[in-house]
C-alpha cells in the first residue's frame, strides 16, 4: 500500500489502486462499475450518535466546527461505527458565512440565527471574501482527516447561494421563505448581488477544502425546492452554476443536493454536477429519466423509514437499490439528513445490507 492518502492522485487523472480515487464511492460518482453500491448518510456525524453527544455536551456547535481535533474525531465516528463508504467533513453551511464576517449562531433545536439579517445593498458589502487563512481550522482538519481516513474518501461541502441567502435574509430558519422570495421578486438586482457574493464565498471555501485533500464535494441547496423551475432557472441556477462549474477543473466529483426538488432535478444537474442528490419523493428510475445519462444519482431512503421495524427498512433499501440500477451510477444515501432519534444500529445494518445486496449483484456480473 502507498502512503499517499491525499487523494491528489485523482487530480492528475491517474487513480492510485486502493486510494480514495479508486474507492467504490468515487467510482459510482464517476459512473464507473465497482465492487458494491457505496453508501453514506447525510448528517451521519451528529446527534444520532451517543459518542457525538458526549463531545458536544460541553462545546457549542460553531466552536466544535472551529477546533480541528474535534472536527477530525466527530467526522471519523460514523466511519468507525457504521463502515460507511465515505466520510463527510463535520462542519455547517453557515461556517464560511461566519468567517466572511456575518454575526450568527447555531441555536440548538432551531438552527442558524443571524443577528442582523440582510435587507439592503450595504448589507451585502458586509459579506467579505474569504481565503484559506479565514478558515485555517477547516484546512487543518481536512489535512488530518485524509491521513486518518486512508482509502476512505472525505466529502467536503458548502451551502448553495439560495439556501445561504434564505438564512441571511430571514434571519433564521423559515417554512415559507417569504422574506427571501419577496427580496428575490421585488429587488432582483440586490438579489443577484447577494447571491453573486455568496457564490464567491462558497467557491473559495470549497477550493480550500479541495486543496487540503477532500475527494468530492457536495453543494447543499436544501431549500431550493421552494421555487418553481422557471424561478429556479432565473434566480438561482446562474449562481449555483458559478460554484459548480467553477470547480470543473478541480478534478473531484461534485454532488448537488436539495429537498423537494422533483421539478428541478434536470436543472440541478445542468448547474455542473456529476451526481444529483434526490429526496425520497422521486423514485430513482424516474429521477434518472429527468437527469439524463450523463450524471449519477444519490439517495433516497426516507429518513423516517429508519424509525420503522427492520422488515420495513429492509424492503425499502432493496426497492431503492433496484430502482438505482436504472442510473448510470448510484450512491446510496437518505433523501435528507439522519434524524436525531434514529437508532445508530439501524444505520449500521443498512450499510451491511446495501453492501451485501449490491455485491452479490456485482458477482453475478
Ligand atoms: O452530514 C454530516 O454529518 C456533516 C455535518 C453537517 C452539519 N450541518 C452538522 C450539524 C452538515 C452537512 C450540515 C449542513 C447543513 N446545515 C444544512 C444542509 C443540509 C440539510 O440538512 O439540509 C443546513 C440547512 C444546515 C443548517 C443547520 N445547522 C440546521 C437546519 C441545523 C439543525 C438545527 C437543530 O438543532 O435542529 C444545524 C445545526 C447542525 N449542523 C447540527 C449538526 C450536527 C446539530 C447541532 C447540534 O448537535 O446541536
Amino acid at each position: 500500500m502507498t502512503t499517499d492518502t491525499t487523494g491528489t492522485a485523482a487530480r492528475d487523472g491517474h487513480p492510485r489502486p486502493g486510494g480514495p480515487a479508486d474507492s467504490p464511492f468515487i467510482r459510482a460518482c464517476r459512473r464507473r462499475p465497482g465492487p458494491h453500491t457505496p453508501v453514506w448518510f447525510m448528517r451521519q456525524a451528529g446527534r444520532s450518535l451517543p459518542e457525538y453527544r458526549e463531545i458536544r455536551a460541553s462545546v457549542p456547535m460553531l466552536e466544535s466546527c472551529r477546533r480541528p481535533e474535534l472536527v477530525t474525531e466527530i467526522t471519523l465516528q460514523p466511519v468507525r461505527r457504521h463502515g460507511v463508504d465515505a466520510a463527510i467533513l463535520f462542519s455547517d453551511i453557515v461556517v464560511p458565512v461566519a468567517a466572511a464576517g456575518i454575526d450568527l449562531d447555531i441555536v440548538p433545536g432551531t438552527g442558524p440565527v443571524v443577528a442582523e439579517p440582510i435587507r439592503a445593498a450595504a448589507d451585502v458589502e458586509r459579506i467579505r471574501l474569504i481565503g484559506r487563512d479565514d478558515v485555517s481550522y477547516v484546512d487543518e482538519a481536512v489535512r488530518q482527516l485524509v491521513v486518518e481516513l486512508g482509502d476512505t474518501p472525505l466529502i467536503g461541502f458548502a451551502g448553495a447561494p439560495f439556501t445561504l441567502a434564505s438564512y441571511l435574509v430571514e434571519g433564521g430558519p423559515s417554512r415559507t421563505h417569504a422574506k427571501t422570495k419577496a427580496l428575490m421578486y421585488g429587488d432582483p438586482e440586490l438579489w443577484h448581488a447577494l447571491c453573486g457574493r455568496l457564490a464567491e464565498v462558497t467557491l473559495a471555501f470549497l477550493r480550500v477544502q479541495i486543496e487540503a485533500g477532500v475527494s468530492a464535494v457536495q453543494l447543499f441547496d436544501s431549500w431550493a425546492g421552494a421555487l418553481s423551475e422557471a424561478d429556479y432557472r432565473r434566480y438561482v441556477l446562474p449562481h449555483s452554476t458559478s460554484v459548480l462549474s467553477g470547480l470543473a477543473d478541480a478534478g473531484v466529483p461534485r454532488i448537488h443536493f436539495g429537498v423537494g426538488t422533483a421539478e428541478l432535478l434536470g436543472a440541478m444537474g445542468e448547474a455542473g454536477a456529476d451526481v444529483v442528490g434526490v429526496d425520497w419523493r422521486t423514485p430513482l428510475d424516474v429521477a434518472t429519466h429527468r437527469i439524463g445519462p450523463d450524471r449519477a444519482v444519490q439517495g433516497n431512503l426516507d429518513p423516517t423509514v429508519l424509525l420503522a421495524p427492520w422488515p420495513v427498512v429492509e424492503a425499502e433499501v432493496r426497492r431503492i437499490l433496484a430502482q438505482g440500477q436504472a442510473a448510470p451510477g448510484h450512491v446510496f444515501n437518505l433523501g435528507h439528513g439522519v434524524l436525531p432519534e434514529t437508532d445508530p444500529d439501524v444505520l449500521t445494518r443498512v450499510v451491511a445490507l446495501v453492501h451485501e445486496v449490491s455485491s452479490r449483484r456485482a458477482d453475478q456480473g
